[in-house]
């Protein structure tokens, strides 16, 4: 339980916060480069509170610059994308990709007044699927050497999907390892052979267990937490009656991120993007270390679940979240069909716009969660002191040094779980077929 002040400094984000400053010192994703496929590549984007329009001029350079016109304030959305820039449809006011106005033709012959025009404007880079925007001050961070990164753009696939809720909220839910034992629970078990693209579907580590009997099983992991040059590692353990240990390794990436196993290929880095304070969206990276990504596969499975052009889920509030009480008593624990996205997405919605923290109890499996809010904490008061060289992946450490990070299950024959993961982990990074060695 913390206090209303608190909960309002951790969580709103926009121009002028606390945590905002603290977000807007990392590198956010504004858009999917599939959004920008268009015949007229021109995508609103609202970032960090921030009303913006992303948009590709005819250099094939990418612009993000406020959505609003200098001149009064018309959506530069609905602008001319011409004379590589873009153009108001109100007076005619153009605009390049750094925000500069380059013409008023309306204006008086020979009239200078453009030079001193400009809208706000960010830096934006493409990688592996993303646009990624830095709205801070400064230069912005190198990226670290994450997978999804490294990895090929074949073995990246990419997606996003609409949360109508604040971020921390979002994010919370994935530096809570306890719930996929109730959430995420199957009654019973689905063939493995048909998990391709889903989470939670595969075997457990090198078994025959699926995954979703051996969560079910053992609802009550111990879990820890470790500082990591990248934010947290959270291991959490099962202790499974046989005598062996069930380990999965998943990570909190600074400030707003995840990186969790999927399966024995694939990990998910997800960012939590805060759009405003009481909106987000989850940016998902599906990196492989085995074969390319089956995109199209991965791509047509999530978009039968949510519309375009918001990427907003079918599935919400305003249809109960396909709620069956009948699905719910036989086969899930939620009622809520067999995609985990949408039991996430119910619960960090449904504790409302932005969660009342001053009511909430928190346990010992949410010492992730503990954690974390301190890290924000103590970033925050460390952006305020000026002492932005002490903040994670900020703090003067090669990003080139920071890998991984190592999500994984495994099985442990014995107690000895730290060295057979390392071990899992380090066997499919050998087989990989670009460079995942750590
Ligand atoms: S409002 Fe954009 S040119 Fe006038
Ligand atoms: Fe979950």
């Amino acid at each position: 339980m913390i206090s209303q002040e608190l909960n309002d400094t951790l969580t709103r984000i926009g121009p002028g916060t606390d945590a905002g400053a603290v977000h807007r010192l990392y590198w956010q994703p504004a858009a999917l480069s599939d959004e920008l496929m268009t015949a007229r590549p021109v995508v609103p984007v609202t970032l960090l509170g921030e009303r913006l329009v992303l948009f590709r001029n005819e250099d094939g350079a990418l612009g993000l610059i406020g959505r609003h016109c200098p001149h009064r304030g018309a959506d530069l959305c609905y602008g001319r994308l011409e004379d590589n820039g873009l153009r108001c449809p109100f007076h005619g006011w153009h605009f390049d990709r750094t925000g500069q106005c380059l013409e008023q033709p309306g204006e008086p012959e020979g009239s200078r007044m453009h030079e001193q025009i400009r809208s706000v404007s960010y830096p934006v880079v493409e990688r592996n699927g993303i646009v990624w925007a830095y709205m801070g001050p400064g230069d912005p961070p190198p990226f670290p050497n994450f997978d999804c990164f490294r990895a090929p753009d074949t073995h990246v696939f990419a997606f996003k999907g609409l949360w109508e809720c604040n971020w921390l909220q979002a994010m919370e839910v994935g530096i809570d390892p306890a719930h996929a034992s109730f959430l995420h629970r199957f009654l019973q078990d689905e063939d493995p052979a048909d998990s391709y693209g889903k989470q939670f579907r595969d075997k457990a580590g090198n078994t025959e267990i699926p995954m979703t009997k051996l969560l079910r099983d053992y609802p009550r992991p111990d879990i820890m937490v470790d500082e990591a040059p990248h934010g947290m590692r959270l291991t959490a353990l099962r202790r499974m009656e046989d005598g062996r240990t069930h380990v999965r390794i998943t990570n909190h990436i600074f400030p707003h991120a995840i990186c969790i196993p999927m399966s024995r290929e694939m990990t998910i880095t997800q960012w939590h993007v805060p759009i405003d304070d009481t909106h987000c969206y989850w940016y998902s990276m599906f990196t492989s270390f085995g074969a390319p990504v089956d995109k199209a596969k991965m791509r047509d499975q999530r978009l039968r679940e949510h519309r375009l052009p918001d990427y907003a889920p079918l599935k919400n509030a305003r249809n109960n979240y396909g709620y069956d009480p009948d699905e719910q008593r036989a086969a899930t624990y939620t009622g809520m069909g067999l995609d985990i996205n949408v039991h996430d997405q119910w619960a960090v919605e449904s504790m409302g716009a932005i969660q009342d923290r001053t009511q909430e109890h928190l346990g010992k499996t949410d010492v992730g969660i503990i954690r974390y809010r301190r890290m924000l904490r103590d970033a925050i008061a460390k952006v305020k002191e000026g002492r932005l060289s002490e903040l994670p992946m900020r703090n003067g450490v090669d990003p080139a040094t920071i890998s991984g990070p190592l999500s994984n299950d495994a099985i442990a024959p014995d107690g000895n779980w730290e060295e057979v993961n390392a071990a899992s982990d380090a066997s499919r990074r050998d087989a990989c077929p670009w460079d995942a060695r750590l």
